[in-house]
């Protein structure tokens, strides 16, 4: 790619989110100090984003439940933003406590996963985030809020967009900058991507705009570049895809850091990450998490990581 091609593109961020849906449900407990370890390294490499834990019910994801001691643990970086996801007021007092930067507050369009989810009905989420909206605005923090299952449900199926619409308008009313819509179970698709991303840009600037995808289906990136070209900049993704719901069936990873970033990099839109350093990463999960991983890229090498020619081969 030269300089005059990659020129043409806006810069896409990525907000890191291993650390939180990657790690949520792992089976296998991940110490305190690794869990530290690895945001400390993601830091480095060039993510201004790094979702680093959750400030949930330890009984619901028991994986995460040492939020205070990784916040606490992280070694801060004047350029990343290290956010939170919070289920209620609970969460969002003890993520402050632990010194988060942005609080990511979350329901589900989907009134049955939001019961599985959060054990509460969408209104009573909704009103819950008032109180945390008036904590946050004392405080001075980040607020960010995700539209769950925004593409689909595993219970309810296909989601009414006015429905998705109507609460990034409330969350707007409430005074929340930063929106997400999330794909929690991989049930989007290109032309949907397309057709929310614009009717989201109607409502948002594309800086306080996230899409948050899961690759269950095989379609994350198409959808990444749908919403790119719609107009969006600014996406999750888990390293090693690693990620999921524990409370939505049949879930799986969310889409893979490096494979989006080789994506990028091959179509010369910058990202400002350090793929060497998120491939040497991406391979140490295997050790940590005991099992593989479904990102490609971290398997395959990049492009340009070429092999030698095999004696056979006649000149
Ligand atoms: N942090 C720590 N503990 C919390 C908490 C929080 N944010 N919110 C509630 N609790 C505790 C309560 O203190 C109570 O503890 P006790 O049993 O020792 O008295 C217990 O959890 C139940 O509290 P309650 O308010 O009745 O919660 P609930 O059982 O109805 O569950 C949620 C509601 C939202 C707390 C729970 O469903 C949850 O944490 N969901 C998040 C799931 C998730 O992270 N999904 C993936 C990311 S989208
Ligand atoms: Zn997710």
């Amino acid at each position: 790619m030269n300089a005059h091609e990659s020129a043409q593109y806006d810069t896409l961020i990525v907000q890191e989110v291993a650390p939180r849906d990657g790690l949520q449900i792992e089976p296998t407990w991940v110490e305190t100090a690794d869990k530290i370890a690895l945001i400390d390294a993601l830091s480095t490499a060039g993510f201004t984003r790094i979702e680093a834990g959750s400030f949930v019910s330890p009984k619901a994801v028991p994986a995460l439940r040492d939020g205070e001691a990784v916040f606490q643990g992280i070694r801060r970086h004047s350029g990343v933003i290290f956010v939170a996801l919070v289920p209620n007021l609970k969460g969002a007092e003890r993520a402050l406590a632990s010194g988060a930067d942005e609080l990511n507050l979350v329901m589900s369009a989907s009134q049955t996963h939001n019961r599985a989810n959060m054990r509460m009905s969408c209104e009573a989420s909704l009103e819950a985030f008032g109180d945390i909206v008036a904590l946050a605005k004392r405080s001075g923090v980040r607020l960010n809020a995700t539209v769950a299952t925004a593409f689909g449900c595993p219970f309810e199926g296909s989601i009414d967009e006015a429905r998705v619409f109507a609460i990034v308008d409330a969350y707007r009313e409430m005074g929340i900058e930063g929106v997400t819509l999330a794909d929690t179970t991989g049930m989007a698709n290109p032309r949907q991507v397309a057709r929310m991303v614009r009717r989201a840009l109607d409502r948002l600037p594309p800086h306080a705009l996230t899409l948050h995808f899961h690759n269950t289906r095989g379609l994350g990136l198409a959808n990444v570049l749908a919403a790119y070209e719609a107009g969006a900049r600014r996406f999750d993704a888990a390293l090693g895809g690693l990620g999921g719901c524990p409370f939505a069936p049949g879930a799986s990873g969310n889409i893979c850091t490096e494979d989006l970033v080789n994506m990028c990099e091959q179509m010369g839109i910058p990202t400002g990450i350090d793929l060497p350093k998120l491939i040497a990463l991406s391979r140490t999960l295997p050790a940590l998490l005991g099992h593989d991983v479904p990102g490609q890229v971290a398997k395959a090498g990049r492009n340009c990581d070429l092999h030698p020619v095999p004696h056979a081969v006649p000149a």
